[in-house]
């Protein structure tokens, strides 16, 4: 068996759980090729679970909560059952140990949209064994890297892994009026702003034009891009795709190819990209 693909995926606003767009049909399509290929299971960074200190957690609560979200109907997400794969979560931890990592079961943590939004458009029949890893709120570009490095042998084993943040996300500099006003999360007054369309570019490049180390060298430099700042105000979204280079960017992962599947600009200047890193090595019709 060959290496599975990695997925860096923008979850946007909340509104793109029950909104339709490219973006939830790529999503969707990628759950149907992963579940065509009989995944063992999905391992999954978000952007809103970060641990302090140096410490790095997964999620060991076999019945976690869904953290409500605004803007959306309930009904969109609150019968959707997740699955956590504990099996796996005690895997993780102890090969995230063993690398040197403070890390550690969370049993009572609540998962949030970015994960479950993910979860619930690409798998809506039934979620995947799933196993929740946090990031850490010093937000380094290496250590997360490492994190996902560490946990790369899984690709070998048909596991699924996925970072789920944002490309350009920056909420201070969103438009919001038309989503609070009308609910209309995708309207554009204007063109995206000059530092958006960069960043987005910057990020583009970067994905699908390097591989291997160098994709991991010019992944954590985007975080000292000129625009990086106004990309992201916080660095939060970014980590999970520090992650995902991580989990793509060995020596063997050179010259694989990566695609910018689908993208969908929401609140005038978030960009939400969503990129396949890798490929199924064996075609089948779904
Ligand atoms: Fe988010």
């Amino acid at each position: 068996m060959g290496l599975t693909p990695v997925h860096f995926f923008s979850h946007g606003s909340t509104m793109m759980l029950g909104e339709e767009s490219e973006s939830a049909d790529y999503w969707k399509k990628c759950g149907d090729e992963a579940l065509a290929r009989n995944i063992k299971g999905v391992v999954i960074m978000g952007a809103h679970w970060d641990c302090l200190g140096d410490r790095i957690e997964l999620s060991t609560n076999p019945n976690p909560g869904k953290s409500p979200v605004a803007y959306v109907n309930p009904e969109k997400y609150v019968n959707y059952e997740l699955n956590p794969d504990l099996e796996t979560t005690d895997r993780c931890i102890e090969m995230l140990a063993k690398e040197g990592f403070n890390v550690g079961g969370n049993p009572k943590f609540d998962w949030i949209h970015d994960v479950y939004l993910i979860l619930i458009r690409m798998f809506p029949n039934g979620c995947p064994p799933t196993t929740l890893i946090s990031a850490n709120a010093r937000y380094d570009p290496h250590f997360h890297m490492k994190m996902g490095a560490t946990l790369r042998p899984l690709r070998k084993e048909n596991y699924l892994i996925i970072g789920t943040g944002g490309a350009v996300h920056n909420l201070y500099r969103n438009r919001w009026a038309p989503m609070l006003r009308f609910r209309d999360n995708f309207a554009m007054e204007t063109p995206p702003e000059d530092w958006a369309m960069e960043f987005r570019q910057a990020v583009e490049d970067v994905i699908t034009k390097t591989s291997g180390v160098q994709l991991r060298r010019a992944m954590t430099r985007l975080m000292k891009h000129p625009r990086f700042r106004d990309a992201h105000a916080t660095d939060d979204h970014f980590m999970a795709a520090l992650f995902v280079a991580g989990a793509a960017g060995d020596v063997e992962d050179e010259n694989t190819p990566a695609v910018l599947g689908a993208e969908s600009w929401e609140l005038t200047n978030m960009c939400n990209s969503q990129f396949t890193l890798g490929q199924w090595s064996r075609e089948i019709a779904v």
